[in-house]
């Protein structure tokens, strides 16, 4: 396998790699805290053992009943929803609306039955700027969301590469990309970690494109203190059952002008442009709207308003066990996590996605899980559809001609990619004991790299 390290430069080493991408000083710090330390020193008794996989004991022994339990609903969210089965009305996707504003300061927003259609209403707001034809630049490594709608608009996805490191927008990248037609572009903050927004907005600039988020997983993260979903013109948040946010089905749109939000209001709900101000040139299309009905359901937006008084206070023990755990297997050879820069703030969303370079680990990937499974750590090879090998883009009749590239940094991602679930509740001896897990199975790494 080609190290993930080496995609294009020379070798690198760890702590090239490190500087490189601003991990040192970010949450992912590699310095070892006293704690971890001895951690590490109580943990130097078992990786001596034979591996689980190989009939040893297994390191984890703590219980894992309730762990990755998600989402995490109780009393509060069901009282809620009791309240609306009583009383069936739509004012809490108002109120939703309102209270995300202000958390997150977005001038204008509006809730959606999920993340897809956010992102279906931008690309409405977008007819007029954008004409058919008109090319925006987008991963491939990307949820079917992103993409998948513009051919409704006869946008034409060019499809670019990600860091392999980041897994997020690769920006040199999308310059070589760059074309007549290119008119807008689509960073993803894949799983929290925010994308460069400020160089990506400052080439945007200063080429005239149109910056558009897909910030499906990034509630809450921001960089150089602004929230994600502000950078760009528009954003997508979705807050299907798996997300950061989740209210099992919807999601929200953020606009930053007033034009886009009436149209995305228009477009979306047939009820809803009486709303608009008296002077809105939207407010005629009341009662047509402009075919799609696609506001929120009202059950979700209680679960939603229950869920963002909450997200802080969960985001921030994601992020503690994730950190306890990267702090000690991080230092191990060959595995790495997305860097956050030191100026970011990310979140953390389903998985910790740690990224193996076989070579450097002296394993393939698929022992290294094998063998973490088998010590009782819940870990896979996460792979990826890479939406530029799916029929709707390999298939001419459904677009514009869409070309077919190479993307080595997403193809590296899909081949390195290990996802750890978010161990979600305040449990630091179980994450102790996966922290020594992978320690076992490192020290061990010679004889699986035979394998
Ligand atoms: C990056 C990304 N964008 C958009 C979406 C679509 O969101 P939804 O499932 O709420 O329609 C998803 C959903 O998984 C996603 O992961």
């Amino acid at each position: 396998m080609k190290s993930i390290m080496n995609r294009s430069a020379g070798k690198e080493s760890r702590r090239d790699f490190l500087r490189t991408t601003g991990a040192i000083a970010g949450s992912l710090s590699v310095a070892q805290t006293a704690p971890a330390a001895r951690a590490a020193k109580a943990g130097a008794v078992r990786v001596k053992e034979r591996l689980a996989l190989y009939g040893g004991p297994k390191t984890v022994t703590h219980p894992q009943t309730d762990t990755h339990r998600w989402p995490l609903y109780g009393e509060e969210e069901e009282k809620a929803v009791a309240e609306l089965l009583r009383r069936p009305n739509y004012k809490p996707n108002d109120i939703l609306e309102e209270e995300w504003k202000a958390k997150f300061t977005v001038p204008f927003a509006r809730a959606y039955c999920n993340g897809t259609s956010a992102l279906m209403t931008i690309f409405f707001s977008l007819s007029e700027d954008l004409p058919r034809g008109s090319e925006i630049l987008v991963p491939s490594y990307t949820a079917w969301a992103t993409v998948a709608p513009m051919w409704l608009f006869g946008l034409v996805p060019v499809f670019v590469d990600v860091n392999p490191r980041t897994i997020n927008f690769d920006l040199d990248d999308a310059k070589r990309r760059l074309t007549r037609n290119t008119k807008a572009l689509i960073p993803v903050h894949w799983f929290g970690l925010p994308c460069d927004m400020d160089q990506i907005c400052d080439w945007a600039n200063e080429k005239g494109l149109i910056v558009v988020e897909d910030a499906c997983h990034a509630h809450g993260a921001s960089l150089k203190g602004k929230f994600m979903g502000n950078w760009g013109r528009m954003a997508a948040f979705s807050f299907q059952t798996t997300k950061t946010l989740p209210a099992i089905e919807g999601g929200m749109g953020n606009y930053q002008n007033r034009e886009d939000f009436e149209r995305a209001t228009a477009f979306s709900d047939y009820a809803k442009p009486i709303s608009l101000p008296a002077d809105s040139a939207y407010r005629k299309y009341q009662g047509s709207g402009f075919g799609p009905k696609l506001r929120m359901h009202p059950v979700s937006a209680v679960l939603a308003r229950c869920q963002l008084r909450k997200l802080d206070a969960i985001g921030a023990v994601l992020a503690k066990n994730v950190k306890r755990l990267n702090d000690r297997i991080l230092q191990l050879p060959g595995l790495y996590a997305q860097p956050c820069r030191p100026d970011a703030k990310r979140v953390y969303y389903a998985d910790n996605m740690l990224l193996l370079d076989e070579k450097e680990a002296g394993m393939s990937r698929e022992m290294c899980v094998k063998a973490l499974q088998a010590e009782g750590v819940k870990v896979s090879a996460f792979n990826y559809t890479l939406q530029h090998k799916l029929a709707l883009y390999t298939e001419s009749r459904w677009h514009h001609k869409i070309t077919i590239p190479e993307l080595p940094g997403s193809e590296q991602v899909m081949r390195s990619t290990i996802a750890q679930p978010l161990i979600t509740t305040d449990q630091p001896e179980l994450v102790d004991q996966y922290a020594a897990a992978f320690e076992k199975v490192w020290a061990h790494r010679t004889e699986l790299g035979k394998a």
